[in-house]
């Protein structure tokens, strides 16, 4: 049976993606898309998870407007990355076809969780945190809890902080105390998902025109990695929290104690992870090390060709 998936996100172009996925794979049955403020405003990151929507012609599944600003830190954008839309790269004109939800994301969010669900999320934990705290009896209905944030490694927003760690790390903190089954898949696998010249290659061969809007997605996407962060090719993190629900087999993960930092002055957001066994912590959250990367571009580009 396909497991029950809501997405909460900020569209953002790896987003973009990683809702695509979860729309058109068998795996997984997309129940509703939430959004919280990050790669851009709420209100852009809504417009664009509507506007990802409307173009796979997928009218069932909501949308709903989560949380405009973190829990307690002022917002930090990532327009630097995803552009002045959040999503930039083939322009749009016109509003997208698949509506808002009249609900706000807390609602939707209390309304889904009736019944058991998992929950991905690939932008700051605002909204989740949110929930654990103001709906309690509708959190205890998550089965899981599957990030894309934070890093075993070093940062990609400060030296030891992953963006979506370090937007709302009060949040993630919550989050992970919280007890409910957690799954981080941080910059150290999702650095692993390039979109080498081979994926564009397949991606054109697709030759839907959906898939032409996903190459120029990762063409922009590609040339900010290029000039902010060196990088050769774009690095797509948050199908890859999608692809974990889907099938854990494409990224492996070993249990070990996460706490993030909330209060350190130059390294708040920083994700502390385990590995080793040094603090005599108990293990408290499954921390994604290892990437099959054919396995996952393969079911992403099926995906995209089935939208
Ligand atoms: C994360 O930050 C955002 O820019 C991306 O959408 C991804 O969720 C990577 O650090
Ligand atoms: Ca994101």
């Amino acid at each position: 049976m396909a497991t029950p998936l809501i997405l909460d996100c900020d569209p953002g172009h790896d987003d973009a993606l990683a809702i695509l996925l979860a729309v058109a794979d068998p795996a997984v049955s997309l129940r509703a898309v939430t959004t919280v403020a990050g790669n851009q405003t709420v209100d852009k990151c809504t417009l664009n998870a509507r506007r990802v929507l409307s173009l796979a012609g997928v009218t069932s599944v909501p949308v709903a407007r989560g949380a405009d600003r973190p829990l307690v830190r002022p917002l930090r954008i990532a327009d630097d990355v995803h552009g002045g839309t959040g999503l930039d790269g083939p322009t749009f004109t016109g509003s997208p076809s698949v509506p808002e939800s009249e609900l706000p994301a807390q609602e939707l969010l209390a309304d889904v969780l009736r019944t058991p669900a998992t929950v991905v999320a690939t932008g700051a934990l605002t909204n989740i945190a949110r929930l654990i705290t103001e709906s309690p009896e509708a959190a205890a209905n998550i089965t899981e809890i599957v990030w894309m944030g934070g890093s075993t490694d070093r940062g990609n927003i400060a030296p030891l902080a992953e963006a979506n760690a370090y937007v709302d790390p009060e949040a993630a903190d919550l989050v992970v105390r919280s007890g409910i089954p957690f799954t981080m898949c941080g910059l150290n696998v999702t650095h692993r998902a390039l979109v080498t010249p081979d994926v564009l290659e397949r991606l054109a061969r697709i030759g839907t025109p959906l898939a032409g809007i996903c190459a120029e997605w990762m063409t922009f996407f590609a040339s900010t990695y290029t000039r902010l962060f060196g990088f050769e090719f774009p690095p797509l993190h948050d199908p890859v929290a999608v692809a974990r629900v889907i099938d854990p087999a494409i990224v492996a993960c070993v249990d070990a104690n996460l706490v993030i930092e909330t209060a350190g002055q130059w390294t708040a957001g920083a994700t502390v992870v385990d590995l080793d066994g040094y603090t005599g912590r108990s293990p408290n959250a499954r921390i994604a090390v290892a990437l099959d990367r054919e396995a996952f571009w393969n079911r992403l580009l099926t995906a995209i060709s089935v939208c």
